[in-house]
């Protein structure tokens, strides 16, 4: 007889010790908590011959989007792939999606995913990273389609159901319909389940309404679900840290800055974004994006670009292969000063976009490289040079990836540089269509007068 997962999912092992802890590491790749390594290496040791767990570790580490971590990742595929008397069709189209996945093809991955769920909806595993990776492409339409296609399949009383509300909440978000995404989330976050990535939905419903001040109270009334970091004392002594931390530390410091409130940006940045606290690029592109927004404002951030720089692998094996980490990589450079090694960045990322395959090379020809450019003369101080480089690319930024919020910073970037003289009558029409998308705040009304 097939063994079945709680959701009824075929899996290929007889040993309910490895099923279970193989179920524990998805509820943490689902809510953050811890990483779901031990969970994996338990499930590995109590059914060597299961190809399951190999593939999540895989997906795990390949989900962090670090460079460094691919190569373990490929021998856990090609371990998995060793086993293949012992697995069943789920989890093979879940080895050829990462096979997909690991060379880069993040659009195929996302494809392989997608047909996993039309057979198996409540394929959590597939749902989580379909939905990352559409994040990770900026693919509104693909974070919303993906889950809406398999939420009637989820029973409310399933354990992993807020998980999946948490999703659609964000899909809906970055679909523009807020009071969908609002509601969704809150329901998500109705029950005793601690759900940081439903705390994180309905923070971005109220960072594109323009509702700073809520937004702040509410990262601070959810704070005991997301905000414990990892190996220090944090304020909510004895949680459990949440992986999620640093990002929405970065949303808590955002709400700040919308109210142009920069000493609380800095102290919530100081709090969940300092370098000693960062260990992925993930984290380092908030940093690097919190900082800009600051830089951009005139604040002195003191010499806090020079140790997140200090900290951030910078060299051919990581450059070009995602142009939103190489875009705030590029910022943190010129923050740092290091004009020259920011120019020879922006050399190896266009360079090395074009030597992979994969999706990042057509988004780096399209928009990377102008974007890029730009930013550089944004830098050098040749603010007409970097508005006729990123303007156009406005309507296509998406594809870079990151959410509407994380790409915000560019069209920051776009009105500082109006600000600067270039073409204020430019820069006030952007933030009128800003202002139409969102209510005046303190952050706009700034601007407003920057460009009067
Ligand atoms: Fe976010």
């Amino acid at each position: 007889m097939t063994r079945r997962d709680p959701r009824g999912n075929p899996v290929s092992t007889e040993s309910a010790a490895a099923l279970d802890a193989s179920e524990h590491a998805l509820w943490r790749m689902m809510s953050f908590y811890g990483t779901p390594i031990d969970d994996l290496d338990a499930a590995i040791g109590a059914d060597p011959g299961w190809p399951l767990p190999r593939l999540m570790k895989a997906g795990f580490l390949l989900s962090l989007t670090e460079p460094s971590l691919v190569a373990e990742a490929t021998a856990l595929l090609d371990a998995a792939a060793s086993l293949v008397d012992h697995d069943n069709e789920r989890e093979r189209g879940h080895l050829a999606a990462l096979q997909r996945l690991v060379t880069g093809d993040w659009a195929g991955a996302g494809a392989a995913w997608g047909e996993i769920l039309r057979i198996h909806p409540r394929d959590a595993l597939a749902l989580q990273w379909a939905h990352l990776f559409d994040f990770y492409r900026g693919d509104a339409a693909g974070l919303h389609d993906h889950v809406d296609a398999v939420l009637p399949s989820w029973p409310d009383d399933d354990v992993l159901h807020p998980y999946v509300l948490a999703l659609h909440a964000f899909g809906l978000e970055e679909s523009g319909r807020y009071a969908e995404a609002e509601a969704t989330g809150r329901r998500a976050l109705a029950g005793a389940a601690r759900v940081p990535w439903a705390i994180h939905a309905v923070a971005h419903v109220m960072e594109m309404q323009g509702r700073h001040e809520e937004g702040a109270r509410w990262m601070g009334e959810w704070r005991r679900h997301w905000g414990a970091r990892e190996g220090d004392g944090s304020p909510e002594g004895g949680a459990e840290p949440n992986g999620f931390a640093g990002h929405l530390g970065w949303h808590e410091a955002l709400f700040a800055l919308e109210g142009l409130d920069t000493a609380t940006a800095l102290r919530v940045f100081d709090a969940y974004l300092d370098a000693s606290r960062i260990e992925i690029t993930l984290q380092r592109v908030d940093a690097a994006s919190m900082l800009w927004r600051l830089h951009l404002l005139g604040a002195d951030v003191g010499d806090r670009w020079q140790a997140l720089v200090a900290g951030w692998p910078l060299d051919a094996a990581t450059a070009g292969r995602s142009v939103f980490n190489d875009t705030h990589a590029t910022m943190a450079l010129i923050g740092a000063g290091a004009t020259a090694q920011a120019r020879d960045w922006v050399a190896l990322s266009i360079d090395g976009a074009e030597r992979r395959p994969g999706w990042n090379r057509d988004v780096s020809r399209e928009l990377g490289a102008p974007l890029l450019r730009g930013l550089l003369a944004f830098g050098a101080g040749r603010h007409g040079d970097a508005t006729a480089a990123i303007a156009p690319l406005r309507d296509r930024l998406a594809r870079i990836g990151g959410s509407h919020a994380q790409r915000d910073v560019i069209e920051l970037t776009l009105l500082a540089a109006a600000a600067q003289g270039v073409d204020r009558g430019a820069g006030r029409a952007l933030l009128a269509a800003r202002t139409r998308a969102k209510p005046a705040t303190p952050l706009s009304e700034r601007w407003s007068r920057a460009l009067a």
